[in-house]
């Protein structure tokens, strides 16, 4: 009987907790797995003494997929399945601004995926950098534009429409070609490519970026810049040539309307594992990057775990945003760490 009794206080336990994954540089590197990162899902979802599943979400400033494919990807790699509705991208909360614009700029990501993204999030006329360097090859004069992209580019008389909001949902493959088109359309009257506005403010379309991030682990020995290290560019160049500072939105962690979004999807995920509503109360988050994902949960009152094998390499713990509930070689040292502790 006290064998139950201990087995069912601590399922009890179980119900007030969660765990929040990050995912770059805590369970995969681009697309290799880290193998802690499978351990620590085939524990959490019933390999474990309870034989009951623990909840979590991904919260990921990575970007550039439908979340239906991204999650089919993620699934082969750490061989666990997730839900889409368990995963949040960088870009997943601005599916809310398609009610609030009819023809948008959509830039980054890979070929036309991020049209894709955009327009699986319900936004109407999408517009992409391709379409602009169809229409007019000499806005981007060191562009080589391929027959590939040509044909399945959208190109249309762009000096007839506005654009009305710009939107970053993912690093730039193309610099050179991305920033002037932005730069562009920032300058001219109302998002109508071929004029330039007399008053830099006034007229100027907004800019959204789907996360901050100035680095990024890959499979590169050292982090690569990514979503912010482009923005500061921008901002300079933006600022250089009008001598206005660029008001822009930026989402992902460590933004704060992130994370109250992220805490609306644990207690309905909670609810989905457990059959029961839960405010969500002992959360823990498993990240790798300092200034996004341990900032941010240290903000939001998340218990906050700082992992060796992605963006930090520092010492006992980052100076600036320290985690608070420690840091951890690998994320199956956090995990385990905080489930010793709370059950
Ligand atoms: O910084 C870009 C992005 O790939 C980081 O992803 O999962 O570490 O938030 P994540
Ligand atoms: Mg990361």
């Amino acid at each position: 009987d006290r064998v139950q009794d201990i087995h069912s206080e601590k399922v009890e336990k179980v119900k007030n907790m969660s765990f929040v994954f990050d995912i770059d540089g805590v369970l995969v590197h681009g697309d290799r797995l880290i193998p802690e990162g499978k351990k620590v899902l085939d524990m959490l979802n019933g390999d474990n003494e309870l034989g009951i599943k623990i909840p979590h979400i991904f919260l990921t400033n990575g970007s550039g997929k439908p979340e239906l494919a991204r999650t089919e990807q993620l699934s082969k790699i750490l061989q666990n399945p997730i839900s889409t509705d368990q995963f949040i991208q960088s870009h997943t909360p601005m599916r809310a601004l398609a009610e609030y614009y009819n023809t948008v700029l959509v830039v980054g990501g890979e070929g036309y995926k991020c049209r894709e993204v955009a327009e699986e999030y319900g936004f109407k006329d999408i517009v992409v950098p391709n379409d602009i360097v169809a229409w007019d090859p000499s806005i981007a004069p060191y562009r080589v534009f391929t027959e590939e992209e040509r044909a399945t580019s959208r190109p249309r008389d762009f000096t007839k429409c506005n654009i009305e909001a710009i939107m970053v949902f993912s690093d730039s493959r193309d610099y050179a070609t991305d920033m002037q088109i932005i730069v562009d359309l920032l300058r001219s009257e109302n998002g109508r490519l071929g004029t330039v506005a007399k008053d830099p403010v006034s007229q100027r379309i907004p800019i959204y970026f789907s996360q901050g991030d100035l680095l990024c682990p890959t499979e590169h020995p050292t982090p690569r810049m990514s979503q912010g290290a482009f923005r500061i560019g921008l901002e300079a160049m933006y600022k250089a040539l009008t001598g206005v500072d660029l008001e822009r939105v930026v989402y992902g962690k460590p933004e704060m309307a992130t994370y109250k979004y992220a805490d609306e999807v644990i207690a309905s995920w909670m609810e989905q594992i457990h059959g029961e509503e839960k405010i969500p109360q002992n959360i823990y988050m498993i990240g790798d990057n300092p200034a996004s994902d341990i900032v941010g949960g240290n903000l939001y009152g998340w218990n906050t775990c700082l992992v060796r094998t992605g963006v930090f390499q520092g010492g006992e713990n980052d100076e600036e945003n320290p985690a608070n509930f420690g840091v951890f070689t690998n994320v199956w040292e956090a995990v385990t760490t905080a489930c010793r502790k709370e059950l």
